[in-house]
């Protein structure tokens, strides 16, 4: 810490060395190397890769050709005749020639050696509701079922696509296990999000069921969620997609805890129409490998989500080698996962990835503190959990709520997981030390919704743990650093640059639903050596984050480089955030910005002007905004602080400096603002904000480098 700290003070541009109290979280990004902490020799000895020769197998040499290792861990209907098919940049075909059903692989092929083991365990978040055990049997049982009614009632088919507005229950991974033994694309719509954002979700997609659940536990409350149902099927309408079923899940199968009435003819009860199912069955459907199995939607730069599409074949193959290798799953492994299915980190490691592999996977359906900090602990124990998954922002809510309570509990964990933002290496040690117990390896995963799976990250058996730093490229990965002038940055020089990837890999995104110019556009366009090259080599995939690369080739994130906001692991575009103020008819202008916050890392605040005439009398205006927010996204989006400005500060052609407006919350240089069209705004903009007090400025870190920068 205090290494940290001089090393601030001796950093010119750290204005703050008059003894500001920076937190931990403020000066995150500026820690220093840490020393590597090897695994035990005890999870050495049971791990599924502990052979060296790994990395000289998936060696660039052995590309792509060394990916059938991962291909070849599941069950094909038909063996592919072309591993890699890179004929139409960027869009990559994996395993061309080969057919193959997910859901098959998850479920059916298991049942044979697995049939009576768990497959999914879901803890409902009220501690005295007992724990269900789904076995894979049982889980064969409910998709086919499921599947079946998809396919007669649903009247749904290969190619259809069909969109979830469902939170952390079983009945989610049955939906699209069933979804995928038909071929049906499924659209998750992570369960936080309002009915008006899954609205605008189904239309892009083309969705005409939308499955949902009456009501789930959050913080010891039912939460009425199929009242968002009715929003988002209006939505969709409104931008001219019908949804003709609405498929409602029970919480408690035959009763109905939810206010909000059932439509005739639009919705149904699933566990009614299931008993016409009963002992059903649907043959799974063998897909070419690089028929679409999913999309996600995740926000970008402009306003609208982007439906991200993934491919079965390269997808499936993807996520079962990492659970594998960097998860180190074992059948006989009890895998708890606390991310959301609704998000990626929970398709691919609550649910493809781990059922891919025969694990028993743990479901939780509420909040980690709820109804207190020993909770998660308390569950890991009654379940004997051995590998944990988590983000730092849990991890920071745990040890903040219940810095020792780990200790209690008679757990212990082999193998833990952080991802979705830069851990600090403090909190790291807490993880490590607390958490572990010192017993546990940690792999600190980076990757991306558009990645299908894991990107950079130690694997476990064999290399070092550096906190702080993901680690190396995964086998068959290869990333390299570009600054803005297109220069590779010297590997290993600890210069920082945006993160890409040199090759094709087979979880990568197959595409943007709907949106083929977007998708190159986005990842390829930006370091592409020649728009007519047929090489995959001319075509490096752009991250759109900052990241380095440290004398020993562990990569260290930095985040972002683009206006997407990281909130608690989670991203949101500030296009989208400034669309929803808009919507508010007195707002005139609307800005969104990213605040430091020592928990979840980044949370918005945005700026608004009122159109003339109008005032924000008792805060009515700030409340409008803030539910509109929650009301157009989510509550996840709801900002820290919502200011309303007399004037945006802004170009000479007109264009809100978003840059200066992230300075003056978080308190970094303003910059220069001379050629500004209007100046003194910022003035009056920084009183409001700050107050009176002298300011004391601190770095921007490295992630909000460039926020707002006019590119
Ligand atoms: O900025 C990176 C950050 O999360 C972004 C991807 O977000 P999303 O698509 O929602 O997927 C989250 C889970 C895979 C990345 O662009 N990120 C993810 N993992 C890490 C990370 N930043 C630092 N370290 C990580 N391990």
């Amino acid at each position: 810490m205090n290494d940290i700290k001089n090393k601030n003070k001796n950093n010119k541009n750290a204005v703050n060395s008059e003894g500001v109290e920076a937190t931990e979280a403020q000066i995150s990004v500026y820690w220093k190397e840490e020393a590597p902490v090897s695994p035990s020799v005890k999870f050495i000895a049971q791990a599924n890769m502990s052979d060296s020769d790994i990395r000289e197998r998936f060696k660039m040499e052995n590309f792509p050709e060394c990916f059938r290792e991962y291909a070849d861990m599941l069950t094909w209907d038909k063996y592919w005749h072309t591993t890699l098919d890179a004929g139409n940049p960027p869009f990559w075909k994996w395993f061309v020639g080969g057919k193959i059903n997910a859901s098959y692989n998850c479920i059916d092929r298991h049942l044979a050696k697995y049939k009576n083991k768990a497959a999914f365990i879901f803890v409902p978040e009220p501690e005295e509701e007992s724990h269900i055990a789904i076995t894979y049997q049982e889980l064969y049982a409910r998709v086919n079922e499921f599947s079946a009614l998809l396919q007669d009632f649903a009247g749904l088919k290969t190619g259809d696509r069909i969109t979830f507005h469902l939170p952390m229950v079983a009945e989610l991974p049955v939906s699209m296990l069933a979804a995928a033994r038909l071929g049906i694309i499924h659209s998750e719509v992570y369960g936080g999000f309002s009915g008006q954002a899954c609205g605008g979700r189904i239309a892009d997609s083309g969705s005409r069921v939308l499955v949902t659940i009456d009501g789930y536990y959050r913080s010891g409350n039912l939460v009425d969620h199929k009242a968002n149902a009715d929003i988002a099927v209006e939505r969709a309408k409104s931008l001219g997609q019908p949804v003709d079923k609405v498929l409602v899940w029970r919480r408690y199968p035959g009763k109905y805890v939810s206010k909000s009435p059932m439509v005739k003819g639009r919705d149904f009860f699933i566990d009614d129409i299931l008993k016409d199912f009963r002992g059903k069955y649907t043959l799974p459907v063998s897909l070419p490998a690089e028929a679409p199995l999913f999309i996600m939607y995740t926000s970008g730069t402009t306003g609208k989500p982007k439906g991200v599409q993934h491919s079965v074949g390269g997808y499936l193959s993807y996520v079962a080698g990492t659970s594998k290798y960097i998860q180190d799953i074992h059948p006989e492994d009890v895998y708890w996962c606390m991310a959301d299915i609704g998000w990626i980190t929970g398709h691919s490691y609550i649910v493809y990835g781990p059922l891919a592999l025969a694990a028993t996977s743990v479901i939780y359906e509420g909040v980690p503190t709820f109804p207190d900090a020993g909770r998660v602990w308390r569950i890991a124990e009654r379940l004997n959990v051995n590998i944990f998954h988590t983000s730092p922002t849990a991890i920071r809510m745990l040890r903040k709520t219940g810095p020792d309570e780990p200790k209690k509990y008679n757990y212990h964990f082999k193998h833990m997981t952080t991802v979705g933002e830069p851990i600090e290496p403090d909190v790291w040690k807490w993880y490590y030390e607390v958490v572990g117990k010192k017993e546990a390896v940690i792999v600190d995963t980076w990757w991306q919704t558009e990645n299908g799976g894991f990107l950079c990250s130690t694997i476990p058996a064999l290399e070092p743990m550096k906190p702080g730093s993901a680690g190396p490229g995964l086998p068959g990965i290869y990333p390299v650093i570009y600054d803005e002038n297109r220069e590779e940055v010297k590997a290993g020089s600890g210069r920082a640059g945006n993160i890409c990837i040199k090759n094709p890999w087979p979880g990568i995104m197959q595409t943007i639903w709907g949106d083929p110019k977007r998708f190159v556009n986005t990842y390829y366009s930006k370091y592409n050596k020649n728009k007519d090259s047929k090489d995959w080599r001319d075509w490096p995939y752009f991250a759109g984050d900052g990241a380095m690369d440290a004398s020993d080739g562990y990569y260290r994130i930095l985040g972002r480089i683009d206006d997407v906001i990281n909130v608690s692991g989670h991203r949101l575009g500030t296009k989208e955030l400034e669309s929803a103020c808009l919507t508010v008819p007195e707002v005139a202008e609307a800005a969104a910005v990213p605040v430091i916050d020592e928990t979840k890392g980044r949370i918005p605040a945005v700026y608004i002007t009122l159109k003339p005439g109008f005032e924000d009398k008792e805060r009515e205006v700030t409340q409008k905004v803030i539910s509109t927010i929650e009301k157009e996204i989510g509550k996840i989006a709801k900002p820290k602080y919502v200011y309303i400005v007399p004037d945006m500060p802004k170009t000479r052609s007109g264009k809100i400096m978003r840059r200066v407006l992230s300075a003056i919350p978080n308190k970094f240089d303003i910059g220069d603002i001379t050629t500004l069209a209007n100046p003194e705004v910022v003035e009056k903009i920084r009183l409001l904000v700050q107050g009176e007090a002298p300011v004391i400025t601190r770095k921007r870190p490295e992630d909000l480098e460039h926020f707002g920068e006019e590119r």
